[in-house]
């Protein structure tokens, strides 16, 4: 393993590539739903203490495995235990990610079509299956894996640092323009109005899910990020802004969509029919009354949603990535030509057929990504040496000393219990 490995730049340049992750179709389409419908600004705060309490100490432990290894997902495991069973938290870390990149670029193959189709507003209807994804679906793929051939420092970091601040820039614009529009006020007293009854032990699992999938955990790509992360980096510092980053964008992509779609009177839904047949009709709505302004708010808005997909399909891809390159000495540029064709070969069920679409979604985020974080938890909280665990997040004893214990403490026993819950209910519930 004689490569040398490339390192991100900065904080910053790690912050934004973790946030570029964790910013996804999820936060758009999942969140806004979730948050009106179990609870508003009390949801909120569940999320956020889900968020704090366990996400982010997972994050952490993933973090811990990464940095300290230097290594992709199953390298990371071949130096800490070879020829374990825990090899298995190394398999999963790359398989999960290709499973969901093959239907993940298929929403954002969907957004590059509505891209277009936004000059015109004339959307017709949503067709999510056939030969048109398919073309649009290789575009998107090869636009990623495209970006991840030029490497983690001029591809992943670069492309990031400048999406990740527009993105943010973008959604509050659109944001501004959707809270001002008549009949609003419904659609941001939908998200704030907190109603405490609403949170059941199910509404629960459904933010720790959300907060899993959003900030992604799981699936070996902390573990691959972190890795490029110098070692005098502080990953709580990291690791925070990240948290903070994901939420925020959360928030904002809430009050950007619910009000508008409130605002043209029709009840808010989630998934690909809020994206690509809600908005479609409030962009239309709003067209009808101003063209110009009803074009430029869809442009902005499908724009936003296809760099958001592809800031996270690079990080899916760049996980098989460093695994083809690190473990097998394969070209970075001929590795990422055998993520594209696998992950398009795997995609062919799911842009031909919704309900193998769905089966895909639901198996890799309920079923692969818990596994994958109940091994993680296990593995540092149980499996490690302590020491070892605090060296990496201490920065060998010169940072975090204080907050170490929590860490441990949640990751050790919180966390486990917490997960094996949430696993048995996405079968039950
Ligand atoms: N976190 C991204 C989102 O919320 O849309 C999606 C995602 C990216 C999931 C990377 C999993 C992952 F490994």
């Amino acid at each position: 393993m004689a490569t040398t490995r490339d390192h991100f730049g900065s904080r910053a340049a790690v912050i934004m590539a973790m946030a570029g992750s964790a910013i996804g179709l999820g936060n758009i389409w999942r969140f806004p739903y979730m948050v009106g419908e179990y609870g508003g600004a009390a949801f909120i705060l569940v999320y956020i203490l889900c968020s704090f309490i366990l996400s982010f100490p997972i994050f952490l432990s993933e973090a811990v495995i990464g940095r300290g290894t230097h290594a992709n997902a199953i390298g990371a495991m071949k130096q800490l235990a070879p020829r374990s069973g825990w090899m298995a938290l190394g398999y999963l870390g790359v398989i999960t990610p290709m499973v969901i990149v093959s239907y993940y670029s298929i929403v954002g193959g969907w957004s590059i079509e509505y891209f277009f189709k936004s000059f015109t507003l004339n959307f017709g209807e949503f067709r999510p299956t056939g030969w048109v994804p398919l073309i649009f679906n290789t575009i998107f793929l090869a636009c990623s894996a495209g970006i991840v051939a030029f490497g983690v420092k001029d591809g992943i970091e670069k492309f990031n640092k400048i999406s990740i601040p527009l993105l943010f820039v973008l959604i509050v614009l659109i944001m501004i323009y959707s809270v001002n529009m008549p009949g609003a006020e419904k659609g941001v007293e939908y998200l704030v109005k907190p109603d405490f009854s609403k949170l059941t032990g199910r509404t629960f699992a459904f933010a720790l899910g959300q907060s899993f999938y959003s900030m992604s955990l799981g699936m070996g790509i902390v573990v691959t990020y972190s890795s490029y992360v110098h070692k005098d980096e502080n990953l709580v510092a990291s690791g925070v802004g990240t948290v903070l980053a994901a939420l925020l964008f959360s928030i904002l992509a809430g009050f950007a969509i619910m009000p508008a779609v409130f605002s043209a009177g029709i009840a808010p839904s989630s998934g690909p029919g809020l994206v690509y047949e809600t908005l479609p009709h409030v962009f239309s709505g709003m067209g009808a009354s101003y063209p110009i302004i009803g074009t430029i708010v869809a442009v902005l808005f499908f724009f936003s949603v296809v760099v958001a997909a592809m800031t996270s399909s690079i990080s899916l891809i760049e996980v098989g990535v460093a695994f083809l390159v690190e473990e097998k000495g394969i070209k970075r540029r001929t590795a990422c030509l055998l993520v594209f064709l696998l992950a398009w070969v795997l995609g062919i069920a799911s842009v031909f057929s919704m309900n193998a679409f769905g089966k895909v979604d639901a198996f890799s985020s309920n079923f692969l990504l818990t596994a994958g974080v109940l091994l993680v938890v296990l593995f540092v909280g149980w499996k490690m040496k302590k020491e070892a665990v605090r060296e990496e997040i201490t920065n060998r004893g010169t940072v975090n000393n204080k907050i170490f214990d929590v860490f441990y403490f949640l990751v050790r026993y919180v966390a486990p219990i917490v997960v094996v819950i949430i696993f048995i209910s996405n079968f039950v519930l």
